[in-house]
């Protein structure tokens, strides 16, 4: 059973290895670099703590700037990035690792995740062990994995003998990946939900739009709440500072368990709307 502290303003979320990670982060997928800065700024100064990037999205430097610029103690952020696919293999990610850090203007990561599994290329177990490295050595404190299947993950883990502290899979409420995320907490993997709206296909959803209208918040806030109760840590990103806000501004509100059954019931079996991990 996953620990949740909901005594604090997002409720924090405790990993298998003790680190703390706030359960409501900020994602910025296809924010360019120059967008970057401003966004996560605004985010900041909303309270966020917890900034999820990657070396794909090429944007580490702006988000850099913004947490230099903000002036929070280093220990009260979580900054997570992800390392590309190219960049599979121990003596790569060591040098992926490094590139990304200074790119960021940061002297130690809070989570590195392996983006895709990239089964065909090989290399996610060496990776993986270049992550151990990484994080005995203390330049990351946590390490993960996204876009990991079961039959992936438990190859990891039986051959490497760690769990991944995070599992960072599309989900929304289009796309519950019920089975994955079942097997994540029966390993004490966290479930951390990428493209939470869906990339915004859910926003319009009649059943999301009916509970908003029960309890007077947006769609946004609806989808975000379901995955707090859910237990997942999700990444909503906007780059539109009264939607940064909005996303932020949702415990002040709860779903009925009738109303988070009626969003349950929104899973169907064509809602993924990124690439399979299996073929990608
Ligand atoms: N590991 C992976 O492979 C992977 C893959 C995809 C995403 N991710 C992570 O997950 C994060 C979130 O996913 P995502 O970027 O695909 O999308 P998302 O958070 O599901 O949705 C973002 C879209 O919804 C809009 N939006 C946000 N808040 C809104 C609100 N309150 N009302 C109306 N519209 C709103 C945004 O518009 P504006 O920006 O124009 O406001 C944007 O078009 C990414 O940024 C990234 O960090 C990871």
């Amino acid at each position: 059973m996953t620990a949740i502290d909901t005594s604090v303003t997002p409720p924090v979320v405790t990993l298998n290895d003790g680190v703390r990670i706030p359960q409501l982060g900020f994602g910025v997928w296809q924010v360019p670099d120059d967008q970057a800065q401003p966004a996560v700024e605004t985010a900041l100064r909303d309270g966020y703590r917890n900034i999820d990037t990657a070396r794909i999205y090429g944007n580490e430097v702006g988000v850099g700037r913004a947490i230099a610029g903000s002036g929070i103690a280093r220990d009260e952020l979580f900054v997570t990035t992800k390392l590309w696919n190219d960049d599979q293999g121990y003596d790569s990610t060591l040098k992926a690792f490094d590139a990304s850090l200074e790119r960021l203007g940061l002297d130690y990561l809070d989570l590195y995740l392996i983006h895709w599994q990239q089964v065909d290329r090989g290399a996610y177990l060496d990776t993986f062990r270049a992550f151990q490295k990484l994080q005995a050595d203390g330049r990351v404190r946590s390490i993960g994995v996204s876009n990991f299947t079961q039959p992936t993950l438990t190859t990891l883990i039986d051959t490497l003998g760690q769990v991944p502290s995070i599992n960072q899979i599309e989900v929304h409420p289009y796309f519950q990946q019920r089975a994955l995320h079942a097997f994540d907490v029966e390993h004490g993997i966290v479930t951390e939900a990428w493209s939470p709206l869906g990339s915004g296909a859910v926003l319009g959803d009649p059943a999301i739009g009916a509970i908003a209208a029960e309890l007077g918040v947006s769609p946004a806030q609806v989808i975000l709440r379901w995955d707090i109760q859910k237990g997942f840590v999700t990444i909503p990103k906007s780059v539109t500072p009264e939607r940064i806000a909005q996303n932020f501004d949702i415990f002040g509100f709860e779903l009925s368990e009738e109303q988070i059954a009626r969003i349950d019931g929104l899973d169907r079996a064509d809602g993924r709307t990124g690439p399979n991990p299996d073929t990608f």
